[in-house]
């Protein structure tokens, strides 16, 4: 077969996340404005086209697929399109299918990607406290949210909670998230607010250093850090009170990148090797101008040669974002 896709700094690359829209039903305040302007829809890869990049990377050593937004299932017929990836699953060379998902849209998709082979989610939730939860994400939709959850449990969905740890909203509430999720059997994930999108002086007013949150939560309970990783960004620790596991994702306070295996593709075929940089290339082009392998491989290659080292976000700069496309375009 085709070499797997490595870096210039010796990285082999197995995790590809895909956004397969920018659009979302939420306006989460670090993540978008209110009047958010979206891609026009004529930009966006069709599902041929998804199909054929997604086969390219597979050929390359993509064994774990990651599909994202903006919020993936509010694109039109995602099951659909998520069916196709699912066929590549076993034999077709994926070992991993799964979704990163706000959950408003769960309680109606959730049997159909337990029935497609996918085996965990995660979802978004930055608070259970239905007031917060409509301030930070602009709309009233938590009690949906927590539907679509309860209903990817019962479809015997492994559920993994993502929780961005916010200074100005749910710091005192991380606990009692904890202590829901690990009730309900959920690991949960607490994430450190990134300078992505636009200029946001609420950032830094926002941002909570997970060192710091990971303190608070020793002062309550028996932390115990854990080896095993989920080939994502997260250090997980072990809860001895509830049984149950807290991820850390710290790109400002402990960089991970030097374990990096993971590049993403947006909805328009750009690709993106770092969720901090803007080097990439446009796939969709070259699909377009030339749907030779050989010339989509040595793109590929080109591009990975060029992945950065490191991401360069700053807490002292926090405000001032790294990169000028928000989350929901390049799906986190
Ligand atoms: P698992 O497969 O469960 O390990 O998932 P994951 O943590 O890789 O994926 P998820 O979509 O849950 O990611 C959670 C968050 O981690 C993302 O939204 C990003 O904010 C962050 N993240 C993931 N990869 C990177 C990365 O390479 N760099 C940075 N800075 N953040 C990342
Ligand atoms: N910083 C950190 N996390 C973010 N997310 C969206 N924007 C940001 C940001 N600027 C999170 C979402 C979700 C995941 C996909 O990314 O809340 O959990
Ligand atoms: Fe939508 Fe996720 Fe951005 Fe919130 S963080 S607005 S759920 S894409």
């Amino acid at each position: 077969g085709l070499p797997v896709l490595q870096d210039g700094f010796a990285r082999t690359i197995s995790y590809l996340r895909l956004s397969i829209t920018d659009r979302c039903d939420l306006r989460c305040t670090y993540c978008m404005p209110e009047r958010m302007t979206f891609l026009p829809k004529s930009d966006v890869l069709s599902f041929e086209e998804l199909t054929r990049l997604v086969d390219a990377f597979i050929a390359r050593g993509i064994t774990k697929l990651r599909i994202t937004g903006g919020e993936p299932l509010v694109r039109k017929d995602a099951i659909a399109l998520l069916s196709r990836f699912a066929s590549r699953l076993g034999g077709g060379g994926l070992k991993e299918l799964t979704l990163t998902t706000n959950g408003t849209q769960l309680a109606q998709h959730a049997q159909a990607l337990a029935d497609m082979g996918m085996k965990r989610i995660n979802v978004s939730l930055d608070s259970l406290d239905r007031n917060v939860f409509a301030r930070l994400s602009r709309r009233d939709v938590l009690p949906q949210v927590l539907e679509g959850i309860e209903a990817a449990a019962k479809a015997g969905l492994k559920v993994k909670i993502n929780t961005v740890a916010l200074a100005d909203a749910n710091a005192d509430e991380i606990p009692s998230m904890i202590a829901w999720a690990h009730g309900n059997g959920f690991d949960l994930s607490l994430i450190e607010v990134m300078p992505l999108g636009e200029e946001m002086t609420h950032r830094s007013s926002s941002f909570l250093s997970l060192q710091d949150v990971k303190k608070r939560l020793e002062s309550q309970w028996t932390l115990t850090h854990l080896d095993d990783s989920t080939g994502g960004p997260a250090r997980y620790m072990h809860v001895a009170e509830t049984g149950g596991r807290v991820g850390f994702i710290s790109p400002l306070s402990h960089n991970f990148c030097a374990t990096c295996n993971r590049i993403r593709m947006t909805c328009t075929g750009r690709l993106y090797t770092c969720l901090g940089h803007e080097e990439g290339e446009d796939l969709r082009s070259a699909l377009r101008d030339d749907p030779s392998d050989d010339t989509m491989n040595a793109l590929l290659d080109r591009a990975l040669a060029k992945k950065p080292e490191r991401h360069d976000f700053d807490a002292a700069h926090i405000d001032t974002p790294s990169s000028p496309r928000t989350m929901s375009v390049t799906g986190g």
